[in-house]
């Protein structure tokens, strides 16, 4: 059934047409595109749909039409016979399938269809020309039909044979034209940016561009320093010589010493290829370059000329995109955050996009220096960046985006709940609001102190606490104990039931761990581990009340036994108790809660608790501010890691102090989550994630 084309439709239409052979320019011609690569899929996708749902919209110059963008006019243009493809999207399984479904419908055949799946390369298509195997001509893909030529370009990438390799199975044949993707290695575009910085050059937003702008140079000279590579993935003319099948095409060429990459997987069945595509996206990270998905081809040659070629894409070949882990989206404002110690962290308030298929809406801004390094303003689209389990970051502002009215951020001199000033601690990044009766610390405080690993008290969820806060019934955890029945009725939406059950989970509390209680106190550097070994060397709330510094500092006078029962804590972490119970506020607070009838005694055994570090393989590098290195690697222990020496494959993570160098550049190399000091010790501290 036919559907009728409203006006809205038909401008929608052309609104996307717009925008699509704009984006097109930018990303073909400029080499600085405004939006990624997802959010130009999906654009194109849209309009495809349109397209195919009404036909009357259809029109020669629609982008859909067309591979690229018409090349810059300070190169030679070069024409070819067979155009330069593109290939369709699948973002799906089950569009795969359906690819899989069309291929056997149109082949009509028995036999079973093999595919060849490789990956696919996030670089710059090219095709070069060998005649009697020497390299002649070399083009970039242009619109498809004609490219610019970058023969000089091309001759300077070391891995490029100026001449073909002689082979034993084919004798070279008189003309062959191949086909690849120029790209460039991630710690080499790294090196290549830090230089650029150096010089007071303009960075490249990612390794594409880096390797895209490199081949666009005039100049062959500054080429040639460029640090590009090649793989090449197919064929275009040929005389003298011919296949039977893709994957005895990839592997003649590599006879003839044209790279193909390492990772193919050659004549496979569709389920071979859903298992592949799942096996390169984990290990995508590991892989020096950047791959952005996997394309499958139909491995025999005549059934891809039997099948042939759309507008745009041939119908034998298929592009399994990967989930962007990277997409611009508008920063609507940014928010202060006041944690547990005080610490006030900027956060980027993101207008919601989707990342690697999670819903983004936050994104920490870390703190003022980093901000202004990376002159974050709102209003501006910003690059933002999910990679593992860290926590979402903002890589980078797309300045061509940036709106006149976009207001650079000035991090508040006052605290923006308390209002008293805050400081910026000696050799710290970070401000603090130092106000200890700030309700936001007071709030962070009170929920830490009720969290499972703490009171455990069930029921005294955020809301709750910011409203007990706020009406003033609770200032210090003490206040808890003394809270009655008929306070809490006072407050919003609390029943009777709803009070009666929180006052006996406020009760039944009571009777908490001891090592439990100390972790509740919420002293900075005491983690549930640091809590338990205290718990451990003062078996009351008393003894712990007259803790001694001393004998951290001094372990070399301890008995083996003693010493090791005290491992892990050094003088930081015993500082900082010692100053937690040198103010006379906390130790008010402490004796309250035993008049309260807080009765801790017993010792919860860590042997059931899940460890923060848990059996990771946790490397450390640079200076940390607030520990030592072997306080350091002992905390991590403690949560059930193992401390090496070096980044590997088999690495889960790496702690990044100030100053970190060659480590975390072979981390971010290897797409290993990196975790600063911060939150470093957020984790050591409790391991769900304290908001602060
Ligand atoms: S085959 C007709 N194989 O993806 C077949 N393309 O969206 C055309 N690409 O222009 C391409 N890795 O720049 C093929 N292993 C691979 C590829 C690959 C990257 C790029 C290539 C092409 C684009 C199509």
């Amino acid at each position: 059934m036919p559907k009728t084309l409203t006006p809205e439709i038909a401008a929608r239409a052309e609104m996307l047409r717009k925008e699509l052979h704009r984006h097109n320019y930018r990303y073909y011609v400029l080499n600085d595109p405004e939006i990624s690569d997802a959010q130009y899929d999906r654009l194109m996708q849209e309009l495809m749909a349109l397209e195919a749902t009404y036909p009357e919209l259809r029109r020669i110059d629609s982008p859909t039409q067309r591979v690229g963008a018409p090349p810059l006019e300070a190169f030679k243009t070069v024409e070819r016979s067979v155009p330069m493809l593109s290939l369709d999207n699948a973002f799906h399984p089950d569009e795969v399938l359906q690819f899989h479904e069309r291929v056997l419908k149109f082949l009509q055949t028995e036999e079973t269809i093999l595919y060849t799946a490789e990956p696919k390369m996030d670089g710059v298509a090219v095709e070069l020309v060998y005649e009697e195997g020497t390299l002649t001509l070399a083009s970039t893909r242009g619109d498809g039909y004609r490219g610019e030529e970058i023969t000089a370009n091309i001759r300077t990438i070391r891995s490029v044979p100026l001449v073909l390799e002689r082979s034993r199975e084919r004798a070279t044949p008189s003309y062959l034209e191949v086909r690849g993707e120029v790209f460039m290695e991630i710690s080499q575009f790294k090196r290549l940016n830090a230089t650029r910085l150096q010089k007071g050059q303009p960075p490249f937003a990612n390794p594409r561009n880096a390797a895209a702008g490199s081949l666009r140079q005039l100049d062959s000279r500054i080429t040639a320093t460029r640090p590009l590579d090649v793989f090449f993935y197919g064929t275009g003319n040929m005389t003298g010589v011919s296949f039977a099948s893709h994957w005895e095409t990839l592997t003649q060429l590599q006879a003839w010493g044209l790279k193909i990459n390492p990772h193919i997987r050659p004549r496979i069945s569709i389920e071979a290829v859903l298992d592949f595509y799942e096996a390169l996206e984990s290990k995508r990270h590991e892989l020096p370059y950047e791959i952005d998905g996997i394309v499958v081809k139909v491995d025999r040659i005549d059934f891809q000329q039997r099948l042939g070629s759309k507008a745009r894409s041939p119908r034998w070949a298929v592009a399994w995109k990967f989930p962007a882990i990277q997409e611009t989206t508008l920063l609507e404002n940014i928010e202060v955050r006041v944690g547990r110690t005080g610490v006030l962290t900027p956060v980027a308030c993101l207008k919601p996009v989707s990342v690697g298929g999670v819903t983004v809406s936050r994104a920490t801004l870390h703190n003022e220096d980093e901000i202004r390094k990376k002159d974050i303003r709102i209003g501006d689209t910003v690059l933002v960046q999910r990679a593992g389990d860290v926590i979402p970051e903002v890589v980078q502002v797309i300045l061509s985006k940036r709106p006149p009215d976009a207001r650079p951020f000035e991090m508040p001199r006052v605290c923006p709940v308390c209002k008293e000033p805050v400081v910026r601690l000696e050799g710290e990044s970070a401000l603090r609001c130092v106000n200890a009766a700030c309700p936001a610390q007071v709030k962070a405080a009170i929920r830490h102190f009720a969290s499972k690993a703490a009171f455990d008290i069930d029921g005294l969820g955020e809301k709750l606490v910011a409203q007990l806060v706020d009406k003033g019934y609770v200032r210090s955890w003490a206040d808890l104990f003394f809270l009655e029945k008929k306070d809490l009725l006072a407050l919003d939406r609390m029943g009777e039931k709803s009070a009666d059950n929180l006052i006996r989970a406020i009760k039944e509390s009571k009777s908490v761990p001891l090592n439990r209680f100390i972790h509740a106190l919420g002293i900075p550097h005491v983690g549930e581990s640091v809590a338990l070994i205290l718990a451990k060397k003062y078996p009351s709330v008393d003894d712990f009340m007259n803790f001694d510094e001393e004998i951290f500092l001094k372990k070399d006078e301890l008995s083996e036994d003693e010493r090791k029962a005290l491992k892990g804590i050094g003088p930081v972490i015993a500082e900082s108790v010692r100053a937690f119970l040198d103010n006379p506020k906390n130790r008010e607070a402490i004796v309250r809660m035993l008049e309260g009838g807080v009765t801790p005694t017993r010792l919860e055994d860590g042997a059931s608790r899940e460890g923060a570090f848990k059996d990771k393989t946790v490397v450390l590098t640079g200076t940390l501010e607030r520990m030592t290195r072997d306080e350091a690697k002992a905390s991590i222990e403690r949560e059930g890691g193992k401390v090496v020496r070096t980044v590997t494959k088999r690495t889960d993570c790496l702690v990044a102090g100030r100053d970190p160098g060659s480590k975390l550049h072979r981390a971010r190399e290897l797409g290993i989550p990196v975790i600063g000091e911060d939150a470093f010790y957020r984790m050591l501290e409790d391991k769900r994630g304290d908001p602060d």
